[in-house]
């Protein structure tokens, strides 16, 4: 089977991480986020990988060349983004299947245990279109949701309400019957989920949906994507691109934990990082050559290439981009982002994004 891989976004929402690395190559849990996804998409029967880009997309062939993960790679760049539809229109001039064949399309941002061996299976037995695999949410509220009637046929895709009619919601994993794909107009900016599935479900088409409410994450915001990657190297999702076993810690080669850090909760830290004695560092990612100081406390945050806490600094759920410092003393809570190279000097002022 072919598969589209949606990674061209900008990835606003996790700025200022996503300045120099588009979001499906942040580092998580030690490798980039997508090798999770294909190795998963490998598992899953999947043999060649057509990635949309358009977001720096020379990157994605920097990281991954044309084989990875036992996986055959391509790329389909666009020149202006086309959005969720449009990109999977463009990619598929690069898939060799033929008109009735399933293609698998998955957002790049999604981190999923669902069985898509099953979804897809679904898919031929219903003789589907496109088959999506929606998951039940406890705040169904926040999100678009995507009822299904007895048969399982998805029968509209709702806009955010305060009432929503289902928990379940598009879980980004999407199984097309190729000639559907090739049923979107080409050279614009289509949004599927808007536009493409819509239009279909009024169209007649046999759209379904695959409920599985095995673990699922959309990293798109800094709290998911730490939370994330501490699921990863915790072992609450089993991954085989993970560079170690699950445990409360990760720690990359060159990377230095100094004897009486306190560092766990499933903490990632990259190479040529530092934790000074007397720190301790929960939960958090720390990118290559970041540095905490000693004393300093860090929780639920990333810190960017090279960023640095100070002596006694306190970071809860915090972002530091590549660069920046945080002098001694300071105390920085509540979903603040620090944008690269700023420097918060020695102040020991309090921060927080909730004040
Ligand atoms: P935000 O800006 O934070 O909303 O993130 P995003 O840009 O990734 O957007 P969103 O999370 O809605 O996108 C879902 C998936 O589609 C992600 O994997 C994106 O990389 C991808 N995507 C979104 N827009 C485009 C586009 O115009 N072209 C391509 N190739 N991919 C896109």
């Amino acid at each position: 089977m072919e598969a589209i891989l949606l990674v061209g976004g900008q990835g606003t929402r996790l700025r200022p991480l996503t300045i120099s690395t588009p979001k499906p190559l942040l580092p998580t849990a030690g490798v980039p986020f997508l090798a999770h996804q294909l190795a998963r998409a490998k598992a899953a029967g999947v043999k060649r990988i057509v990635f949309a880009t358009s977001y720096r997309a020379g990157m994605f062939e920097a990281a991954f060349g044309d084989r990875a993960y036992g996986v055959d790679l391509v790329y389909a760049c666009e020149d202006e983004p086309l959005g969720t539809g449009g990109a999977i229109r463009n990619a598929a001039r690069a898939l060799t299947c033929g008109s009735h064949e399933p293609v698998l399309v998955l957002n790049g941002d999604i981190l999923s245990g669902h069985d898509v061996v099953s979804q897809v299976a679904l898919h031929e037995k219903a003789g589907a279109a496109a088959t999506l695999h929606l998951t039940p949410v406890e705040d169904p509220s926040r999100f678009g949701c995507v009822p299904t009637d007895g048969r399982g046929r998805v029968t509209a895709f709702l806009e955010k309400t305060p009432d929503p009619v289902t928990d379940q919601i598009n879980a980004g994993c999407y199984v097309f019957r190729r000639d559907a794909i090739d049923a979107i107009p080409p050279g614009r900016v289509v949004s599927v989920e808007r536009e493409t599935f819509p239009e279909m479900i009024a169209s007649g088409a046999v759209v379904m949906g695959y409920v599985e409410s095995e673990y699922w994450l959309d990293v798109g915001t800094p709290q998911a994507f730490v939370q994330g990657s501490r699921d990863l190297v915790l072992g609450r999702l089993e991954s085989s691109a993970m560079p170690g076993p699950p445990g409360e810690l990760l720690v990359l080669e060159g990377a230095d934990v100094r004897e009486g850090a306190a560092v766990g909760g499933g903490t990632t830290v990259g190479r040529g990082a530092v934790v000074e004695p007397g720190a301790t560092v929960t939960g958090s990612v720390l990118l290559d050559g970041a540095f905490v100081a000693e004393g300093a406390t860090v929780r639920d945050s990333v810190l960017g290439h090279d960023a640095r806490v100070g002596p006694g600094a306190v970071l809860d759920g915090v972002v530091l981009g590549d660069g920046a410092v945080v002098g001694p003393g300071n105390e920085l809570r509540g979903g603040l982002r620090v944008w690269p190279e700023v420097e918060l000097p020695a102040t020991a002022v309090r921060f927080s994004a909730d004040a």
